[in-house]
């Protein structure tokens, strides 16, 4: 059966997907001891780690044209998981208010949507065939499988775009 050749590999292990995830703003430094040290994806992954994720960029971008963000979402340990922010909310907020006035902002902020939108189906995706696939045991990666990757699913990478909606 497959998971004899699988041994203890899995996608939970691979560097592509968490540099993705890094970049994303899902910064986790314990997966970084999956690539050896001296190895492109460790270095890779370490970059990605500590540097500012497409939020952070795209709440820079937004202070640049005037809209009030939050210094705390401007200028952090890159390396930390974000936090959702009333501010960065109400910021995004008035853009979604005034989509002629901020149309550069709103275009992105949309695309950004359509990428969590996007991140966020595969993982149901995933899930059900993992679940289909094999029930619940638990995965070659050593995680406990169907429910670990349940976890996952609430997952945003930018969050305040979601939860703005409820504002307008
Ligand atoms: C029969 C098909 C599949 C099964 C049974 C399966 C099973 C699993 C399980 C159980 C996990 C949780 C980690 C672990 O303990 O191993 C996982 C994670 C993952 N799998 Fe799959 N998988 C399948 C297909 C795929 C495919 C086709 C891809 C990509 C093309 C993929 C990419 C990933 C990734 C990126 C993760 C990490 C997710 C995270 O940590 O949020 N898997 N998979």
């Amino acid at each position: 059966m497959i998971r004899g050749v699988l041994g203890t590999s899995s996608g939970f292990q691979s560097a592509q997907f968490r540099e993705v995830e890094f970049l994303l703003g899902f910064k986790d430094p314990t997966f970084l001891k999956y690539h050896p040290d001296g190895s492109a994806e460790h270095a890779a992954l370490k970059s990605a780690l500590t540097s500012p994720s497409l939020w952070a960029e795209a709440n820079l971008a937004a202070a640049r044209a005037g809209l009030p963000v939050p210094a705390s979402a401007l200028d952090r340990d890159w390396s930390q998981s974000y936090e959702a922010s009333e501010e960065v909310e109400a910021a995004w907020a008035e853009v979604y208010r005034d989509t002629e006035r901020w149309w550069d902002l709103y275009s992105l902020a949309e695309k950004l949507v359509d990428l969590d939108d996007a991140f966020a189906s595969w993982r149901h995706k995933h899930v059900l065939t993992v679940s289909r696939i094999i029930g619940m045991k638990s995965g070659t990666g050593g995680t406990a499988g169907v429910p670990y990757l349940q976890g996952t699913l609430g997952k945003r990478a930018f969050p305040e775009l979601w939860s703005l909606r409820t504002r307008l």
